[in-house]
């Protein structure tokens, strides 16, 4: 299969990229799209065989739901049974925005992509390209992040070309993700709500919202709420090590690892940290003080480390809240060790 590449810079002069998206959506093939947060592979998510070559396409176990995206608020009412006011709250308060709310389903529709559950998650995405494609395409899109399943989410449409050349119809390119990690995932089903993966909008965001604290999901305990926590995520070729801490203790743990090891090795390290192994190639990631942009780039990283042939790839975590929660939920995912101080 033949992968057009449409460039869609901003909504005006991506009219013709917005309109042949919309189109092979509606006439059940895949597209990926740009979001806020990573790029998404989208198809009609009332059609059962196009949400199917999505898993095929990806790779995806076929147990793991998809998002369904919408391009309007009202929408949600045709989707589920019960909208809670939790959820309506937080809807007008967070979307568009990178928040995925899961809600008891409607019987009957979109069975292919709520994999056998009676809940369905849902997200209004703030990217104006995609919620021209979804508006056009006139219906819900179901999207997981276009990557091939386990490898780090694609934030630029060369990424989702590196995975999925060939695989799918075509690639909506409107440039670098601004967020860069994956949306928060809230369980509105459960009372009090649960978060089951950390994101975007954060704990805290979403307590103040609903005036209410939410629980968070203990991982593999909650394996049939969020089928896609037990799978390896984000992870590049390369193994990566995680370092959480001081700049003096970092150095000198990723220093002793690395001599120990045998392969080449780099490191995701701070603007300004020195002290590094000479042997170590050095990649200043951004600075500790502003993890967004940590954030917005760490994917991106990996997966150019990871072309550039490293066997064992160091990656500096800040501490705090909000989306380092995040950053750090996708750093234990992708690494084999998380060494903190
Ligand atoms: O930012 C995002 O959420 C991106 C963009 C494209 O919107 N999408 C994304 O999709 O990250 P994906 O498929 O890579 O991750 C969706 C997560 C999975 O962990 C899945 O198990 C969970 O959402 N999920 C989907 N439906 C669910 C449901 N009904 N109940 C619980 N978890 C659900
Ligand atoms: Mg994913």
């Amino acid at each position: 299969m033949h992968t057009e590449v449409l460039p869609a810079p901003d909504i005006d002069s991506g009219t013709s990229a917005i309109t042949r998206a919309a189109a092979i959506i509606r006439t059940g093939g895949l597209v990926a799209i740009p979001t806020e947060t990573v790029y998404g592979l989208a198809a009609n998510a009332l059609d059962p065989a196009a949400v199917d070559r999505i898993y095929s396409a990806k790779g995806r176990p076929a147990d793991n739901p998809l998002i369904v995206h919408i391009s309007d608020i009202k929408d949600l009412d045709n989707l589920c049974t019960s909208v809670p006011p939790a959820a309506r709250e937080l809807a007008k308060r967070f979307w568009p925005g990178p928040l995925t709310m899961v809600l008891p389903r409607r019987p009957g529709i979109l069975d292919g992509v709520t994999r056998g559950l009676d809940t369905v998650a849902i997200r209004v995405p703030d990217h104006p390209v995609a919620l021209a494609i979804i508006k056009a395409a006139g219906v819900p899109v179901a999207a997981p992040s276009a990557n091939i399943s386990g490898s780090p989410s694609p934030t630029k449409a060369e990424h989702v070309v590196a995975d999925l050349d060939g695989r799918i119809d075509a690639i909506v390119d409107s440039g670098p993700c601004r967020v860069g990690l994956e949306s928060t995932v809230l369980d509105l089903s459960v009372s009090p709500p649960c978060l089951l993966r950390p994101g975007g909008v954060s704990r805290r965001e979403i307590e103040t919202a609903i005036g209410e604290k939410i629980t968070v999901s203990n991982g593999e305990a909650d394996i049939p709420r969020s089928p896609g926590v037990k799978y390896r995520h984000y992870s590049p070729k390369a193994r990566v090590v995680t370092v959480l801490g001081r700049s003096e203790f970092a150095v000198s743990r990723v220093n002793s690892e690395s001599g120990e090891f045998d392969g080449r090795c780099a490191a995701l390290c701070f603007d300004g940290e020195t002290g590094y192994d000479p042997n170590i190639f050095l990649r200043a990631i951004g600075s500790e003080d502003d993890p967004e942009s940590i954030a917005r780039r760490l994917f991106s990283e990996l997966r150019e480390l990871d072309a550039q042939g490293y066997d064992l790839i160091f990656v500096r975590s800040p501490r705090g809240e909000g989306i380092v929660a995040a950053l750090q939920d996708r750093l234990r995912r992708a690494s084999e060790k998380f060494i903190e101080e």
